[in-house]
């Protein structure tokens, strides 16, 4: 954080934190307490990828033992249901009335930038477990908001390379509309036109729908080279069941960022071999730390862990950073932010640190299905950074 932004941060939440001093009277906040405040989907396409985050980040607290410097932590819970259009009255209720010392949340693009306008007023520490928002570490990015997964851009900016080296040249895009595939697709396309490939027709459906029968005829009449994709949670599962049941599966090679394959694979099932996709994350990773992660998390859970688990893990680890330094006492906020500006995360996706603009700067695999595991088959991208432009921290 440049000093300039730093004073005005400390300035504008000092004056915050008085406010929300005299609003808090009688509301019960004590200090031996941490108070947690997840902001997750629990309900709809992504209600999948809630839990998992949640999962992952308690497995990380577990680390502290059960009274981290003398406190208890305290949860609490808002449903997003990722919709964009009760961001702002959720982020209320979790940073206002629940008055968390930080939040966790969340996974929709749509409704993190909502979110993070209500953190912008309100001084509240944010880690995003998920949403790949570009703005929320670019033009939009703050110093009490930091990500544990990814930039939009960065999932899909080596997709493009690897798909011409594999000989696809004329790709299709397909995404529901909304941010994040709208920002999966901006990306896709810089890198898949610098390679010399060309997107010869992006295809949208309304988020959150499931029904693809009209772009899967009409991908079949383009008879594009590959296709490339966005696609999550629920709505994942669908569309690789459908796109193989169109018959295109064995003609037309499917790609996509990598959260296409991710935690779904046992209900796609055989639909989803041979799927290529590019991820900062895979099941298959072999190094220690993720083969202990995956047995921790299978034990605690009775589950197998995927990309959310261990961006909520992360989301643990870099908030255990802020708690060490500030000896529990969130309300430092200075050395908190310090704390996890400076971190560097021994992640199961393999080491990464934070960049400037609080985004993980982290390899990209390249990866793909074979018999039901998301196999790493290559590195895609050593240590990518997000460009963070519009970001002055
Ligand atoms: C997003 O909305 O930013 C998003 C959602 C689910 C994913 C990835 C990105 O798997």
């Amino acid at each position: 954080m440049s000093i300039s932004n730093r004073r005005q941060f400390l300035a504008g939440t000092s004056a915050l934190a008085g406010l929300s001093f005299l609003s808090l009277a009688g509301c019960g906040k004590t200090t031996d307490s941490i108070r947690v405040g997840f902001m997750l989907p629990y309900t709809g396409t992504y209600a999948k990828l809630g839990m998992a985050i949640e999962n992952g980040f308690k497995l990380a607290l577990r680390e502290l033992g059960d009274n981290p410097f003398g406190k208890s932590i305290e949860f609490f819970t808002v449903d997003d249901e990722s919709n964009p259009s009760k961001a702002t009255d959720n982020a209320n209720k979790i940073m206002t009335r629940d008055n968390v010392d930080v939040v966790i949340g969340t996974v929709h693009s749509g409704v993190a930038m909502g979110m993070i306008k209500v953190a912008q007023e309100t001084g509240s520490l944010v880690i995003i477990p998920n949403a790949g928002a570009n703005a929320a570490t670019g033009t939009m990015c703050a110093p009490n908001v930091f990500r544990t997964s990814f930039s939009n851009w960065q999932p899909t900016h080596p997709l493009g390379r690897i798909m011409v080296e594999d000989g696809h040249k004329k790709s299709v895009f397909i995404t529901w509309k909304y941010g994040a595939g709208e920002e999966a697709l901006a990306s896709f396309r810089e890198g898949f036109e610098a390679a010399g490939g060309e997107v010869i027709k992006e295809l949208f459906v309304p988020f959150p729908n499931v029904e693809f029968q009209a772009i899967l005829t009409e991908v079949a009449a383009l008879k594009p080279d590959a296709v490339a994709c966005f696609f999550a949670g629920g709505g994942a599962v669908k569309f690789v069941k459908d796109y193989a049941a169109a018959g295109l599966k064995s003609s037309i090679p499917l790609y996509g960022s990598g959260f296409l394959t991710e935690g779904v694979l046992d209900a796609q099932g055989d639909a989803a071999e041979g799927i290529t996709t590019t991820l900062h994350y895979a099941d298959g990773l072999q190094n220690p730390k993720n083969l202990a992660f995956r047995e921790a998390y299978r034990l605690a859970y009775s589950e197998e862990a995927d990309v959310y688990a261990v961006q909520g893990y992360d989301a643990g680890l870099l908030l255990i950073k802020a708690l060490q330094e500030t000896s529990g006492d969130l309300s430092k906020k200075a050395q908190a932010i310090n704390a996890m500006e400076g971190a560097k995360i021994d992640s199961p996706r393999g080491p990464w640190t934070m960049s400037r603009a609080h985004n993980p700067i982290q390899n990209f695999y390249t990866v793909k299905v074979n018999n039901g595991v998301n196999s790493v088959v290559g590195t895609a991208w050593e240590g990518l950074e997000d460009p963070a432009v519009g970001c002055d921290l």
